[in-house]
């Protein structure tokens, strides 16, 4: 009997509270032995006693768990958005989650906004630096309310940190057999963390003979992803920018109810987690759809070594895309609860 994978469950706010313990029925469907704990880190739990992570928390959730879902963090009760910073952008810098892998691939072409474009057309994959850039939240106010108010906010680039996360990237194109890893940055215009970038992807692709490199600024790569996304493979950018074009990426692949992600670091506990937020308008109404959860689940599984279960629950969303088992913002009637009951039926047979 293999050890069984613990889990530790974050289902945090918002729709994140109905998407995970729905994705959750798709993986015990699976029949993988899989141990999951929850814990209960959310606004809520902020409002009752303050908390946001406990003291342990990240050595905790390291030491004991093989891997971490999490649904997603923010609440309009909280204003300062204080516990998601902590928590969800604790957990990324603090467990050192340096690479944030964001697949986006068109299941079916009903779902992509763009004429003519099919699944085929939108297969590539985002690699986000996940503990610099702006996100650092290092900087000032001076003068606050008065007319001579100056606020900065910095932008840190580590030779460590880019280099990184290039390397990331080119192992995973290998990995992927893939042919291709563009880097995307405004080096035109922030000419210091930018130069970096630059060289050190020049260095970093050179030892990728066998992987095609090029360079976009982040403002042609936007168009280029709607005018003609067949182009890329991989996808190589800061955190900033891996946050704004994964939206925008999301949307080619039916909006941001299908996107997922992981946030990791190869050897060490990673954490999962849909693309999309708390969507506080939809929550508690059963109507968010679960799929970038599931497919969230699936990459989990995948990293933990259960590429069979992985790809049984993908084959099973694909057949709830095709067959329109699923919530309304992509063509079906069924709620959460129901459109991920589809899929783990399916899992199941
Ligand atoms: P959001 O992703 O929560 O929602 C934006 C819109 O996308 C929704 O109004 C909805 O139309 C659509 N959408 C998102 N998820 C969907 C789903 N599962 N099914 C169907 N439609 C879906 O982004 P937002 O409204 O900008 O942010 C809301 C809160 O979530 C904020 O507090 C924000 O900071 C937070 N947030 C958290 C995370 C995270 O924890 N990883 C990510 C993004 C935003
Ligand atoms: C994301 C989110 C987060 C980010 C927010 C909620 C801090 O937008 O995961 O894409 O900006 O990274
Ligand atoms: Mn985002």
């Amino acid at each position: 009997m293999p050890v069984k994978k613990k889990i530790a469950v974050i289902p945090g706010d918002g729709i994140g509270k109905e998407v995970i313990p729905a994705a959750l029925k798709v993986v015990e469907a699976t029949g993988a032995g899989i141990e999951f704990t929850s814990f209960d880190w959310s606004a809520d739990r902020y409002l009752k006693d303050g908390t946001t992570i406990p003291p342990d928390g990240f050595a905790m959730l390291a030491r004991d768990f093989d891997a971490i879902f999490l649904g997603a963090l923010g609440d309009p009760r909280v204003p300062s958005n204080i516990h998601a910073k902590e928590i969800l952008l604790g957990m990324r810098f603090k467990m050192d989650l340096y690479a944030n892998v964001r697949p986006v691939k068109l299941l079916d072409e009903s779902l992509c906004p763009l004429k003519g474009v099919k699944p085929e057309h939108v297969d590539f994959v985002v690699v986000r630096e996940n503990t610099e850039g702006p996100y650092v939240d290092a900087g000032g106010v001076l003068k606050q309310g008065t007319a001579d108010e100056i606020a900065t906010q910095e932008d840190f680039n580590t030779r460590k940190g880019v280099e990184r996360v290039i390397r990331y990237a080119f192992e995973l194109a290998r990995r992927l057999k893939r042919k291709k890893v563009l880097m995307s940055d405004k080096s035109n215009v922030m000419t210091f963390a930018g130069g970096l970038w630059q060289r050190v992807f020049k260095q970093v692709s050179g030892e990728y003979p066998d992987i095609q490199s090029s360079h976009m600024y982040v403002d042609a790569l936007c168009m280029h992803m709607v005018r003609d996304p067949r182009q890329f493979d991989v996808i190589v950018t800061n955190n900033m920018f891996g946050d704004i074009i994964t939206d925008l990426a999301a949307a080619l692949q039916g909006g941001l109810g299908m996107a997922a992600s992981g946030n990791i670091h190869p050897g060490k506990t990673s954490m999962f987690e849909p693309v999309h937020g708390s969507a506080p308008p939809f929550a508690g109404k059963n109507i968010a759809n679960p799929i970038g959860a599931i497919a969230t689940a699936s990459m989990m599984l995948e990293h933990l070594g259960l590429a069979g279960e992985a790809e049984r629950i993908n084959q099973a969303i694909l057949e709830a895309v095709q067959q329109k088992k699923t919530t309304s913002d992509i063509g079906g009637n069924l709620g959460t609860r129901e459109a991920a009951g589809w899929i783990a039926d399916q899992v199941s047979r």
